[in-house]
């Protein structure tokens, strides 16, 4: 990889990228987590740095080295990678959201291990806040300039459920991909992913390594940012 390839075009911007599977706990030694391995996160994380831009990784428990240079910010819950976001983007350029944000947070974590003999059958779950409606909402109330970034991950219908997300979370771009296939998303090293715009345009990226997904982002919201003709 030759860094600074690319001139350091992003000198001075703020990008904020989300990685990893937020773990939400359901006692001392039990949580509800995902297979989220963190990789395309900071992958753009790298890829964003070879750029030269200022780059905050918010990362969930992983099992990688963050990216030289980055500053880090450690969470573990989706209400603590909320926090994170809300105060790293008020002066941030671009914001991608690669985490895996869990869905649903047990009601209440129990202090002590549940022991087996508790007749415990069934864990009462609370949704979690979506981070990317809230971002939007932020960003709509202070007319914040911000370039937002989502991931979808699919089983099914995915071009017309990550549309949905694009429209709903009010994202300038999204990608999706469909986690059915075994050499895309979780926990591999390369990843398949389909590029929506929030003008409608799609880009469909043949099957690449995280590292070259991550570049292909970067090169968008590097033109976007220098005011590129996009
Ligand atoms: N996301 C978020 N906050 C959440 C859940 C998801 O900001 N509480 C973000 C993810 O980081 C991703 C995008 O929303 O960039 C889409 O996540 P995904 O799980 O595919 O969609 P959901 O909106 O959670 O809907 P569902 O899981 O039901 O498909
Ligand atoms: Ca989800």
């Amino acid at each position: 990889r030759w860094l600074f390839s690319r001139g350091g075009s992003l000198a001075g911007k703020k990008i904020v990228v989300t990685a990893g599977g937020t773990q939400e706990p359901i006692d001392p030694v039990r949580m509800i987590t995902n297979r989220s391995s963190g990789k395309q996160g900071y992958a753009l994380a790298q890829s964003a740095l070879d750029t030269g831009a200022d780059v905050t990784l918010i990362t969930a428990p992983t099992n990688l080295e963050p990216p030289y240079g980055c500053k880090v910010v450690a969470v573990q819950q989706a209400e603590q990678m909320h926090q994170a976001v809300m105060a790293e983007i008020k002066d941030a350029h671009a914001l991608i959201m690669s985490a895996a944000v869990a869905d649903f947070t047990p009601h209440t974590t129990e202090k002590e291990k549940i022991k087996k003999d508790s007749a415990l059958n069934a864990i009462e779950l609370d949704p979690t806040v979506d981070i990317l409606k809230q971002v939007k909402a932020y960003k709509d109330q202070n007319k914040l300039e911000i370039k937002v970034i989502g991931f979808a991950a699919e089983s099914q219908s995915l071009k017309e459920n990550a549309v949905k997300k694009l429209t709903e979370k009010g994202l300038d771009m999204i990608a999706a991909n469909d986690i059915t296939q075994s050499e895309a998303g979780f926990a591999v090293d390369t990843n398949q992913v389909l590029l929506i715009f929030g003008n409608g345009s799609m880009e469909s990226l043949p099957l690449m390594s995280k590292a070259e997904v991550a570049d292909k982002i970067i090169q968008h919201v590097d033109a976007w940012l220098m005011g590129g003709a996009e």
